[in-house]
């Protein structure tokens, strides 16, 4: 089989940093090809190569055999080359519809703009995949899951060949994780080539026909999914065999430290009551939308509940806004980090630094060597790869500034720290990292509280687990109930069989 689109010898450099040196990658009709590599690996670089984005000084490109420049987006969508980005670029102002059609919106008599067809050719590229939103609809109105649904809606109005999907389930639920695995299946019927970049094992192998691994800008291998275990593909992608076990934990659970009690909120969540203790690691799992990142965000004081009690060391407390929050100890990575988290253009230390400024209070050069220690600490208990400190956060893969939003946040050495999907977009290598400073802060009496949809890390790293479903708990377990089916059931509505 010849591949329709076919990379030679690429390479991209960055100021200090070899993105690409001369790697291949080829992708054939019909057939998922996964592309594997550490955060920081290139990955999401040579998806910028391929759609026009970056010129990279070095290698070929071709179609079909022919070789071709993409000196802009437009020459590789020409190509028929289309992508789901990582960081989607989509505009919060204008509606689905119009974000769906930007740039090639259909037109009618005399060349204008045919504003029913973009209306009704959206809500049906929408049902193609699964997604039911109202083309009218504003898109800073939707959450993240929605408008993902939105960017690869985007991506199909464009009768591509060659389709990327750059980590495109880290922000949807199980159900729309389903719809989209469905939709690669139909795309690759339809004889179109796919790109898919994943961090997740299970699904790579099972949506993906080949595989290609890079690992600090270099092409490891490629082949057959069929042909190669996982154990062989964590190797190549990391260059040492990871376990995947998760680490012992020392459970070294103290005095409760939080607790909650009657939170409701107007169409959030209601009923919500549970407690907290020192050194506990305590499980939220749902599937998205039951309501588990609202809870949190009430608690960190980003949102209000409408009626309920939270008490910290036995004593009420107020939680208005998150400086509120933040003063009494309770701290809330976001799952959307992205947006909610990193601040671009400013380097790494700072970053980190950031929220802990009063306990580096000293001025001058002092503080500046604090301010580095504390972030080197953090950073590389995270396995942060980063040419240097100093580096703009905005220029980590997307993985590393999600390292620095989690190090920035355990660095103000909270009380009680809620993590939203910890480990979503993170390597597994990086993973294993995560869990085990998780592990250790808690064995030294940090309360965590840790939202996953990731039953093995949920089952892995929790004491206790609460099950949340349509904005309610449904389940709370411990020691032998916590099996992959107790959560699944609950957490689904499946009543236990009889
Ligand atoms: N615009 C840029 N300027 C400077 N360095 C960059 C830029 N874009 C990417 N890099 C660097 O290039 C390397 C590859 O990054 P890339 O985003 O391709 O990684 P990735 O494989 O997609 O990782 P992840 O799994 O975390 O998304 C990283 O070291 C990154 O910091
Ligand atoms: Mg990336």
């Amino acid at each position: 089989m010849t591949p329709v689109l076919s990379l030679r010898g690429i390479s991209k450099s960055f100021p200090g940093v070899m993105a690409l040196s001369g790697v291949q990658l080829d992708l054939y009709p019909g057939q998922v090809t996964a592309l594997v590599g550490e955060n920081g690996a290139g990955k999401s670089t040579i998806v910028k190569v391929l759609t026009g984005i970056y010129q990279p000084e070095e290698g070929t490109i071709s179609v079909d055999g022919t070789a071709m420049r993409f000196a802009t987006p437009g020459d590789a969508a020409k190509a028929g080359v289309t992508a789901i980005h990582q960081e989607t670029v989509l505009f919060d102002e204008l509606t689905v519809a119009e974000n769906i059609w930007l740039g090639h919106a259909p037109r009618g008599a005399f060349g204008l703009i045919d504003r029913r067809a973009m209306r009704s050719k959206a809500v049906e590229l929408m049902r193609s995949i699964g997604a039911d939103l109202d083309p009218d609809e504003v898109l800073k109105d939707l959450g993240i899951a929605s408008k993902h649904l939105v960017a690869i809606a985007r991506a199909l109005s464009i009768d591509a060949r060659v389709v990327i999907m750059d980590e495109p389930t880290a922000a949807l639920s199980h159900k729309e994780i389903n719809e989209l695995y469905e939709l690669v299946e139909t795309l690759k019927a339809q004889g179109k080539a796919i790109l898919f970049i994943s961090h997740k094992f299970d699904e790579i192998f099972r949506i993906a026909d080949r595989y290609t691994v890079f690992r600090d800008g270099q092409f490891v291998g490629e082949g057959k999914i069929v042909e190669v275990s996982e154990t062989a593909l964590v190797q190549m992608m990391v260059g040492r065999s990871v376990d995947q076990i998760f680490p012992k934990r020392t459970h070294n659970v103290g005095a409760e430290v939080l607790r909650v009690a009657g939170y409701n909120h107007p169409t959030e969540f209601a009923d919500i009551a549970f407690t907290l203790r020192r050194g506990e690691i305590l499980g939220f799992y749902g599937l998205v939308g039951a309501g588990r990142s609202e809870v949190m965000q009430a608690l960190f004081g980003i949102t209000k509940p409408s009626r309920g009690a939270c008490m910290i060391d036995g004593k009420a407390a107020i939680i208005r806004t998150t400086t509120e929050a933040i003063a009494q100890g309770i701290v809330y990575v976001p799952e959307d980090r992205g947006r909610q988290g990193a601040v671009k253009g400013m380097p790494i230390f700072q970053n980190v630094s950031l929220p802990s400024l009063a306990q580096t209070s000293r001025g001058g050069f002092l503080r500046l060597a604090e301010e580095f220690k504390l972030a080197r600490d953090y950073t590389s208990r995270l396995d942060l790869r980063a040419a240097s400190l100093d580096q703009d956060v905005g220029l980590l893969s997307g993985g590393n500034q999600q390292k620095v939003v989690i190090a920035k946040w355990l660095a103000t050495k909270p009380r009680v720290i809620i993590l939203d999907e910890p480990t979503k977009g993170i390597d597994i290598g990086s993973k294993a990292a995560v869990h085990e400073f998780m592990a250790e802060l808690a064995a030294q009496g940090l309360a965590v509280i840790m939202v996953s949809s990731e039953i093995p890390e949920v089952l892995g790293m929790s004491d206790r687990v609460i099950v949340m479903r349509e904005g309610r708990i449904v389940a709370e377990v411990s020691g032998e109930q916590m099996t992959p089916e107790t959560l699944v059931r609950a957490a689904a509505g499946i009543q236990e069989a009889a």
